[in-house]
């Protein structure tokens, strides 16, 4: 079967087509086990390090995906397919540009959506949805799937508006769809996105490429992490799952574990210096706007529908960090 991933050319897309490319198959709820017989990664931009050692069986398309063009190009007419939807204008940039974000998270996904409805064929898709859904002064500090939503930014809105989406194209049977409210994801390789949380990434990625941080939160500030390579099995087992049995709420908030700043550069210390890694100084220098931002968030999920369907959160920062290492130590230049 033909598999779409959206956002293929970012962080947790690179690692989503990777993985799909190595399982080969997908065991679908109810009806069984399919080939995956070609992918099709999609983005404005797909980087080079995105497109290396991949099989001639996935092609690339580099299109602005809240057009109509682009949507017609990617979805198929007439056969069954699967889609990954994780392209997306991400917290920080939808803070700066409204209407950027409003006709890429929005107008765009209604596309996609839209365009799904109209194929001949069926589509089962899995939408990147994220803990910014949540906020505002009733916000408790632990979320889950019955925590009422009340996103505080509009790239929150926006994702929460997907949600709601999946939920009635799926009871209108237009698409098999379903949603996963992501955590914040660590470790980002490469450079810095323009996420508000991006410091969760950033205090771990530079100073273990000997690279100063400014760290523009405190010290005591909580954040759910999940790992990329979790995150890469939940988008997975999401697919995998089967629709209908998630009932009429067919979003999942994904597990995590809380750790605060301290806590992550206690184990980033640990892990450098078992592996005799000289670290970047973490510099405190305080952000207003970041700090407003993820002082709002919840710092801790509650995830028994996930953890149902065998999702689950990381054991260990030090884990995490020794994984980044393996995985992209080329990246890092000192594993
Ligand atoms: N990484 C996290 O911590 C996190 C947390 C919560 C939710 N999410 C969600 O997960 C998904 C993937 O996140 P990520 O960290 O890989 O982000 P990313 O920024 O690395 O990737 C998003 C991709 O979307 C692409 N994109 C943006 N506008 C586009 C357009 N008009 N047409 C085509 N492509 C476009 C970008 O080029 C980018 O490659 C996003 O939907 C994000 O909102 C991520």
């Amino acid at each position: 079967m033909k598999v779409i991933v959206t956002g293929a050319g970012g962080f947790i897309g690179t690692q989503l087509v990777r993985e799909l490319c190595q399982r080969g198959t997908l065991a679908l709820r109810p009806s069984g086990e399919v080939e995956i017989s070609s992918i099709v990664a999609a983005d404005l931009c797909i980087p080079e390090e995105s497109r290396q050692g991949l099989p001639d069986w996935v092609s690339f398309v580099e299109a602005d995906l809240s057009t109509d063009e682009a949507v017609d190009s990617i979805i198929p007419k007439e056969e069954d397919f699967l889609l990954f939807h994780l392209a997306a204008i991400v917290s920080g940039d939808g803070e700066r540009d409204f209407d950027l974000c409003i006709r890429v998270n929005l107008e765009g996904t209604v596309k996609l959506f839209e365009a799904c409805r109209n194929s001949r064929g069926q589509a089962r898709l899995v939408f990147a949805s994220s803990l910014a859904v949540f906020g505002g002064e009733a916000c408790p500090p632990v979320v889950g799937d019955e925590t009422k939503p009340l996103p505080q930014t509009t790239y929150g809105m926006t994702k929460l508006a997907g949600e709601l989406m999946i939920n009635d194209y799926s009871r209108k049977d237009f698409l098999d769809g379903r949603a996963i409210r992501l955590p914040t994801i660590f470790i980002r390789p490469g450079k810095p996105n323009a996420a508000l949380s991006s410091f969760a990434s950033g205090l771990f990625r530079e100073p273990l490429s000997g690279v100063d941080f400014e760290l523009p939160v405190s010290r005591e500030q909580g954040v759910p992490l999940l790992s990329y390579r979790k995150v890469v099995e939940a988008f997975v087992l999401a697919m995998e799952c089967d629709g209908e049995a998630l009932g009429d709420d067919r979003t999942l908030t994904l597990p995590s574990r809380q750790y605060f700043v301290r806590d992550m550069i206690s184990a980033l210390e640990r892990v450098a210096e078992q592996k005799g890694i000289t670290l970047g100084k973490i510099i405190d220098q305080p952000d207003p706007l970041v700090i407003k931002v993820v002082e709002g968030w919840p710092i801790g999920t509650e995830s028994k529908r996930a953890e149902a369907l065998g999702m689950s959160a990381d054991s260990s920062v030090e884990e995490v960090i020794e994984a980044y290492l393996e995985d992209f130590h080329e990246v890092s230049g000192q594993a």
